[in-house]
């Protein structure tokens, strides 16, 4: 599976690896997205998990209200300004209370891919947008190395507020955030998604499995009038930014998506 990129971005792209020297004349003429010697690609369904996420049930009662609270307003919502409006006037999670701001979704109304993280972090928490911090710098060297423009693509995280001193979110608080970012997708209606970090990948994929594991393979989340999505689940930027070895594995996700888009538009 050859890509076609250009010389300069996967050059960029080397540099943000920390590649300092090559040992081949020509070593950017063509990448691989596939590195592995097979070919097929499984496509787990979320219906087939690897494990399943804890129930709902084992939730408190409060928790479960509030999912339920936010599920029901959800459905009422026919816009994406209409639902930040309800996110921002929502006040069945802790969170916001600890936050600065709401952290809503950004980018492209109509946009053909959503980009998915897990929560704002302080950065985002001040300024009210996310991926704005060292993570979303990295994210947008990575977008502009693959050849994708950020201001076409939206960009949200599973939860809108940020964690006090960015603790990892709890299972209820994922739960009863969730309706919010699943109503964004079913707006946007994007033709791929693609979720940075296990954490958002289990949220959204209802699956408990290590991003390890999950990336590398084409997945589908269904949105609620049956449509099929296909997902990609790569490493966060954060992590990247803390194991910049890994960098190399995110870039071929990312030509694994440009893949499929480039196959999709020829078809
Ligand atoms: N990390 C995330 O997961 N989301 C952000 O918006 C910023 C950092």
């Amino acid at each position: 599976m050859m890509v076609d990129m250009d010389q300069k971005q996967i050059l960029e792209w080397y540099i943000l690896a920390g590649v300092e020297e090559t040992a081949a004349d020509e070593p950017f003429a063509k990448i691989s997205a596939d590195p592995v010697p097979h070919i097929a690609m499984p496509v787990r369904k979320t219906q087939e998990p690897v494990l399943t996420r804890q129930a709902t049930t084992a939730l408190s009662q409060a928790t479960q209200n509030a999912c339920q609270n936010a599920r029901e307003q959800c459905k009422n919502i026919k816009t994406l300004s209409e639902l930040k409006t309800l996110v921002e006037n929502f006040d069945g999670c802790a969170l916001k209370l600890t936050a600065t701001t709401t952290v809503f979704g950004d980018g492209a109304e109509d946009a053909r891919i959503v980009f998915i993280g897990e929560a704002p972090g302080a950065d985002e928490d001040r300024m009210g947008k996310p991926f704005v911090g060292r993570s979303g710098q990295l994210l947008d060297k990575m977008l502009s190395a693959a050849g994708l423009e950020r201001s076409s693509c939206y960009i949200t995280n599973i939860l809108p507020w940020r964690p006090p001193g960015n603790r990892t979110p709890t299972d209820g608080e994922i739960a009863v955030c969730l309706p919010f970012l699943k109503r964004q997708i079913e707006l946007i209606n994007p033709d791929y998604i693609f979720i940075m970090g296990g954490s958002a990948a289990n949220a959204l994929l209802d699956v408990q499995d290590s991003i390890s594991r999950l990336r590398g393979h084409w997945l589908e989340y269904q949105i609620e009038d049956g449509k099929k999505i296909p997902v990609l689940a790569s490493f966060h930027p954060a992590y990247l930014l803390r194991n910049p070895g890994q960098k190399a594995k995110a870039w071929v996700d990312f030509l694994r998506l440009k893949q499929k888009m480039a196959e999709n538009e020829n078809n």
